[in-house]
């Protein structure tokens, strides 16, 4: 375990190296050692913490059998590990992308170092047991740290087993997922009354439904949650990035856009990790920005929401 730590810590610090000559506000906090500390996020009612970016593989890591392909996004997972990533979320839903993880992992002995998020998604509601291990075989996991229940299709019966399995042993964390502000109401509900781990949904600075009621319940009722579309599927770059950061970005923590993309997200205090998907090393290194340095505060947010909206 002590190797295993020094190794990823000595990765950590390679990969940070590098990165700190590209973000200007992680390299004005390299004096200090918080800069090579990741901001970390306590899985509520545990003594875990895990960091709060992570990694999506929806589009992105479904590229089929192409080589190439398959050979850049094993970087991009590289790259992602060595800046201190864990969290990666995947689904029966994204084609390949199961299996090209699975390859990824297997190239960068990287199953101690992941915590595996995937979903189930099937309207057969006996075939949970039989998803999540088609699942694990794919990844070449033994077992998930997650299963979430995708777009809640089938949720009363693969929650049931769920359960079963989280008490069993079988799998750590339980969830249910949403997005794109879809079934809000029916997944309030069941936040209500479930004995969720996490609830994944979509949260950024231009779509911020979930922060009148879904947001402080999960902080209310203790449950993490992973927001998905963190870039609304690329589209805030695509609107804002020709656009200058405003001057007091460097006070919020925030060296580019990707950075004030995530970094509002994270700054939430309800949020435990947010999961943006790349199919490009220099971008996974922008996205991994966001883990260090300063975060905005209450104040800052509001102005980093008003700014997205006076452009
Ligand atoms: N219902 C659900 O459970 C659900 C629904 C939606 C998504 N999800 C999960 O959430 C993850 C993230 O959502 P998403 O993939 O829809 O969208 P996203 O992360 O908001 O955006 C991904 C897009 O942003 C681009 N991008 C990433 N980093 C960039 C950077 N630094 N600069 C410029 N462009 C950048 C990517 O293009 P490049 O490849 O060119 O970088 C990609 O096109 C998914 O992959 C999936 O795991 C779950």
């Amino acid at each position: 375990m002590a190797d295993r730590f020094s190794r990823r810590q000595f990765l950590i610090t390679a990969g940070l190296a590098g990165l700190a000559l590209k973000s200007p506000v992680l390299f004005a906090n390299t004096s200090g050692s918080t800069a090579l500390s990741p901001i970390m996020r306590r899985i509520p009612g545990t003594d875990e913490s895990t960091p709060a970016i992570g990694m999506g593989t929806w589009i992105t890591f479904n590229v089929g059998g192409d080589e190439q392909l398959i050979a850049q996004r094993i970087e991009v997972l590289k790259t992602f590990f060595e800046l201190g990533g864990t969290v990666v979320d995947g689904s029966p839903m994204y084609g390949s992308a199961a299996d090209v993880m699975g390859e990824a992992l297997n190239a960068l002995d990287g199953h101690d170092r992941i915590f595996a998020a995937t979903k189930i998604w099937t309207g057969d509601e006996s075939e949970t047991r039989a998803e999540a291990a088609r699942s694990s075989r794919r990844w070449g996991v033994d077992q998930f740290d997650l299963l979430q229940v995708h777009n809640l299709l089938g949720w009363q019966g693969h929650l049931e087993t769920l359960k079963q399995m989280k008490a069993n042993g079988e799998v750590r964390y339980i969830g249910i997922t949403t997005s794109h502000g879809r079934r809000h109401r029916e997944f309030a509900q069941i936040m209500e009354r479930e004995p969720l781990d996490f609830v994944q949904l979509t949260y950024n600075v231009l779509d911020r439904e979930v922060e009148d009621r879904l947001l402080p319940m999960a902080e209310e009722r203790g449950i993490g949650v992973i927001v998905n579309r963190p870039f609304q599927g690329g589209s805030l770059f695509r609107r804002f990035q020709s656009e200058p950061l405003p001057d007091w970005a460097g006070e919020a923590g925030v060296g580019n856009w990707a950075e004030f993309f995530l970094k509002y997200i994270i700054s939430h205090p309800a949020v435990t990790c947010a999961i943006p998907a790349t199919s490009k090393v220099e971008h996974m290194k922008e996205n991994m920005g966001a883990l260090y340095g300063k975060l905005p505060d209450a104040d800052q947010r509001q102005r980093m929401a008003d700014y997205v909206r006076s452009l």
